[in-house]
């Protein structure tokens, strides 16, 4: 079993940003904290947790008193003896005391919002941290002992070069750490960049941009694992793998979403609704169909794809006509072991992806 808690608070609104958030309020904090002890006191079961993810928001905007306050609760949760506890951070709320408490409590690997290196697109993307502060605080958080550690890179930003690229990822490496998760910005509706009506770039630059990052990331040793994401070995999210292998996971916290016992469920993303104990949006009980669509829509992201023999155990032998057309037109390879997505087509996976929707397995 897995934990993914949400924190809904930012210091700061990012302005592409379409996730569950709210501006930091210190007597809002306290009120939700109380209200996510209750919730999880109602649905935790009691389980052997492998990962923990406490994502947001931004979780590190939290003052050291309310770390205390949510660390009570995390100590309700029976962990394995290996778990990966990943705490995410925004570089401007991250100080040495912050750092040392959530190392000396357990946290093993950061993921940190750096989005890009460049001042003017930080400034776009209306971020406040510097380049300075994103090396500093990166060896600051390596010197307290962190040694698994994501950044967040958003690329395609209008006006953005490949050489601009270029600069990101050479700044990137020379942090010496073994993750990154890297974006093509949306234009998400009721974000302020979507408002101000900026456009996308063009698609072949978004493209040359993807491969520019995967061929730059892989001549570095890094093993691009999924769509997106980009580890040295040994360093995959064993947190998204959870998601990718179609595993079950608690959500808690406004707007978290879980999958237990082939239950999909959403939590609220009104804050109000929230703290008055009123948790849950909406539950929906999976059919075998939509159980294995899932896995063939989250498995195939990985770029290793899915384990036939796996999949067959669990499934029975329904490698069905969908999977068969798309290997036909080169757009899967099966090698024996796994199916996956062929490389040159992995830019465009969400359109071959969408085929398994609503396809039906016997
Ligand atoms: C859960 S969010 C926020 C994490 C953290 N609060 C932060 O901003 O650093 C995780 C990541 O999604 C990415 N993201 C969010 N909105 C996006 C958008 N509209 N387009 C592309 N990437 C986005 C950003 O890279 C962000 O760091
Ligand atoms: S990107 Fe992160 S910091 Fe920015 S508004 Fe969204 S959740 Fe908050």
């Amino acid at each position: 079993m897995s934990i993914y808690i949400h924190i809904p608070f930012c210091d700061n609104i990012c302005s592409y940003c379409d996730f569950c958030k709210v501006f930091y309020n210190s007597n809002l904090v306290d009120k939700y904290l109380r209200a996510l002890s209750c919730e999880i006191d109602k649905y935790y079961n009691g389980e052997v947790i492998n990962t923990i993810y406490v994502g947001g928001g931004t979780p590190s905007s939290l003052s050291l008193e309310q770390l205390d306050f949510l660390f009570n609760i995390i100590n309700k949760f029976k962990l394995s003896d290996n778990y990966e506890f990943t705490f995410e951070c925004n570089i401007e709320s991250i100080n040495y005391d912050k750092l040392k408490f959530l190392y000396d409590n357990g946290v093993n690997r950061l993921s940190i919002g750096v989005q890009t290196f460049n001042l003017k697109f930080l400034k776009f993307l209306n971020r406040n941290h510097t380049c300075e502060e994103v090396v500093n605080k990166i060896s600051l958080a390596k010197q307290i002992g962190f040694n698994n550690i994501n950044i967040d890179l958003i690329y395609a930003i209008p006006g953005e070069s490949l050489d601009d690229l270029n600069h990101d990822i050479d700044m990137f490496l020379s942090l010496d750490i073994n993750h990154i998760s890297t974006y093509s910005l949306i234009l998400e509706e009721h974000t302020k960049l979507y408002v101000d009506g900026v456009s996308n770039i063009s698609e072949d630059m978004d493209r040359n941009m993807y491969e520019l990052i995967c061929d730059r990331l892989s001549s570095n040793g890094f093993n691009h694992y999924e769509i997106s994401n980009f580890s040295k070995d040994g360093y995959e999210s064993r947190h998204n793998l959870v998601y990718w292998n179609n595993l079950n996971y608690y959500g808690f916290g406004c707007g978290a979403s879980g999958y237990i016992h082939n239950i999909r469920y959403d939590n609220t993303r009104s804050l109000n609704k929230y703290i008055s104990g009123d948790y849950r949006l909406s539950e929906d009980v999976l059919d075998r169909n939509v159980i294995i669509e899932n896995e063939f829509i989250l498995g195939l992201r990985k770029v290793n794809g899915i384990n036939i023999c796996d999949f067959n155990k669990k499934y029975g032998n329904i490698f069905n006509s969908v999977v068969n057309k798309l290997i036909k037109e080169g757009k899967l390879i099966n090698d024996g072991v796994n199916i996956y997505i062929n490389p040159s087509y992995m830019y465009v996976s969400n359109s071959i992806l969408v085929d398994f929707i609503g396809e039906k397995y016997e």
